[in-house]
This record gives structure tokens, sequence and C-alpha cells, in this order.
């Protein structure tokens, strides 16, 4: 018999989205096909200390990972890996670095490559692809935070130092409120606020630099929150569409996680046309940040006028079972292990 090849599943991390990631993880490993492949559980505390698990372990939302040995020597443990699949959120796991180190080791792994990883996480740098490529997105600017001192950075990279008060007005020239107000990274909506006014902007960009040192303002589209999944290294493939009815004024990180009231329509109520429309741009989105595996694309569906925007692109998306990406994908006939599966062979092709 041939030796089953070794899968890495390394989920956790030093991100605000451990948590999810530890509850996606779990989905995956169960889901595995074992007859293939053999899972080796590595379980990132927030702390970045590495340990092998148990795949075993049962964890609720939050919940501490009871079976654990610290890893001494990780790049020796890596080494030993044939695939690994990084089920991790956020910095440090969906941000390129993890994807550097796997590369360095010459450790195959599945999903998008250190570019893609890191462009997809940093929301300033996503929206400056997406303007190349000449994709629909809400009108933004963006700051650099630095020692509590405000750099605009215009069209060209051109920078200048201001105060509070000419930040707001260099941008209430630019956009209309509303205005969301996010850190460049960031996911699970944290450090993200809407502001209605002056006041609300300039405090929503305090509070968003305490996250990160780039903020991005964007004006606020209103209509529908709608999801596509895609799938596929040089041939990609785009789902159904999926729409989120977030329980909250948006989706907020209480509205995804914690508001049972939140729910996804599949497929979402949007002319066939314009779900066409979004696929398209699903997958050109992917393609122009140099995505590979998979990845989750999110857009609006503007009330009335049913005008796409972007909003942005999760190149590892949550993966439950309950998760929109897995969904998304079951609704048109290709189920969870399979999914698994074919994110597998891609990482191996
Ligand atoms: N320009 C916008 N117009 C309307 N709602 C927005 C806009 N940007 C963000 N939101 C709301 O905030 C939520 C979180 O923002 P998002 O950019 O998706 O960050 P995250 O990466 O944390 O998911 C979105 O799901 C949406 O509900
Ligand atoms: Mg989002």
């Amino acid at each position: 018999m041939e030796e089953k090849k070794k899968v890495g599943v390394i989920f956790g991390g030093m991100s605000t989205e451990n948590e999810v990631s530890v509850q996606s993880a779990k989905s995956v490993m169960k889901n595995i096909d074992t007859n293939t492949y053999k899972i080796e559980p590595i379980y990132i505390d927030k702390k970045g200390i590495w340990y092998e698990s148990k795949q075993e372990d049962e964890v609720e939302f939050g919940g501490e990972i009871k079976s654990k040995t610290k890893i001494d020597n990780i790049v020796e443990y890596l080494k030993k890996l044939d695939i690994v699949f990084p089920v991790l959120h956020g910095l440090y796991g969906e941000d390129g670095t993890i994807q550097g180190l796997l590369k360095l080791l010459n450790i195959k792994y599945v999903g998008c490559g250190v570019l893609a990883s890191s462009v997809g996480m940093d929301k300033a740098y996503t929206k400056i692809i997406f303007d190349r490529a000449n994709i629909n997105q809400a009108k933004y600017v963006y700051l650099k935070v630095v020692n509590e001192k405000y750099v605009y950075v215009d069209k060209n990279f051109d920078e200048k130092t201001m105060e509070m008060k000419e930040v707001v007005k260099t941008i209430t020239t630019q956009l209309k409120f509303p205005m969301f107000v996010k850190p460049s990274n960031s996911g699970s909506s944290v450090g993200i606020k809407k502001a209605e006014n002056e006041e609300q902007l300039a405090e929503n960009i305090r509070y968003a630099a305490k996250f990160d040192t780039k903020v991005l303002i964007e004006e606020g589209i209103e209509g529908k929150e709608v999801e596509c999944a895609v799938l596929g290294n040089e041939e990609v493939i785009a789902s159904n569409v999926g729409e989120i009815k977030a329980a909250d004024e948006f989706y907020s990180f209480d509205a995804k996680y914690k508001n049972s009231k939140s729910r996804t329509v599949i497929p979402a109520d949007i002319p066939e046309k314009i779900a066409e429309e979004i696929r398209k741009q699903a997958i050109k989105a992917f393609k122009a940040i140099d995505g590979r595996g998979l990845s989750r694309v999110d857009f609006f569906v503007e009330k009335d006028t049913n005008k796409i925007y972007i909003n942005e692109i999760n190149t590892m998306p949550g993966f439950t079972n309950i998760s929109m990406y897995p969904k998304l994908f079951e609704s048109v006939g290709i189920k969870y292990d399979e999914l698994l599966d074919t994110l597998l062979k891609l990482a191996e092709e």
C-alpha cells in the first residue's frame, strides 16, 4: 500500500480571528479523505506558539484547545509534511507571512501565494489593484497614521502630513456620507465603523488607527451584500452568488458571529444577469490579485440601480460546514469533502 500523504492543518493564529479559524479547521479535518491523507493538526496560539494538536478535540467557539504539545523546532516539524492547509484567517495567516515560510521550505500548500495573500489582506492595496483592473468599487481615500500624525496619500502616492481637521476637510470634499472607516489590515469587521458626520469621521479614524497604521475611508453603498466563491489555479470557476442578511446596521463582528439572526440566502435574490456579471467580476478580481486555489469575493448590489460594487476578496474565507464559501459550492453540486479534495489537488499542481 502506498503511504498516505501527510497534510498539516494549521489553525488558530495570532489574529483577531483565532477562534473562527479553530472552527473552520475542525470542519476541514472532519472531512479530509483519510484514505489518501494523514492529518497532522497544528495549533498556533494567540501569542504565536506552535503546538502539535489532536483532531478529536471538540472545541466550542472561543474554547480552549486541550490536547497540545509544544513544537520546539517548527522548521523541522514542517519539513516532515507533504502538504499544508493553512486554515488561518487574518494577520499572520491570510496575509502571505505563513505562505512565505512554506514557500521558503519548499512545502506545497493550499490556497493563494505570498503576493495574492498580502494584497488581499491589505484593503488599500486591494483597492489599488481593483482600480487598475477597472472593477467598480466605492470611492475611497487612505491615510497613514504615524505617531498620531496623519499622512494623506493621494492617487500618485504623494504624501501630505495633516492635522485631523484638515484630514476631515480633505475627505469630505471627495467622499459623501455615510462613510465606512476601516483599518487597512483587518478582518471580521474588527475596527470598522460607519460615519454619518464629520465628528464621527474623526472619531472613527482615531479608532481604526488603533488596529493598523493605514486607514481606509470609503463611501457607503446602500443595497444588498453578496458573495461569490471561486476555485481553481489556471482554470477558475465561480459558484452561485449568495446574500448576507446582516442582523445589524451592517455586517459587524457581532452580526457575523454573535447574532444568530444574521442569515445567508443562496442564491441571492438578484436578477440572473447581475449574478452572471458578479461571477465574471469575481474571477477577474481573483486573477487581478494573482489568486490561486480559492477565494471568496464580496460585493454590494446597489439599491434601485442594481449597480455592482466590489468590496473585498478573502483568500482564506471561513470554512466551517455552514460558512458561505463551502455552502456556495454545495449549491452548485460540489460537496464539502469534494471541495477539500479539489483544493488539496490544486495545491499539488
Ligand atoms: N462601502 C461600504 N458600504 C456599505 N457597507 C460597507 C462598506 N464597507 C463595509 N461595509 C460593511 O462593513 C462590513 C465589514 O467590512 P469589510 O470591508 O467587509 O471588512 P472585513 O474584512 O472585516 O469583513 C461589510 O460586510 C459591510 O456590511
Ligand atoms: Mg468582509
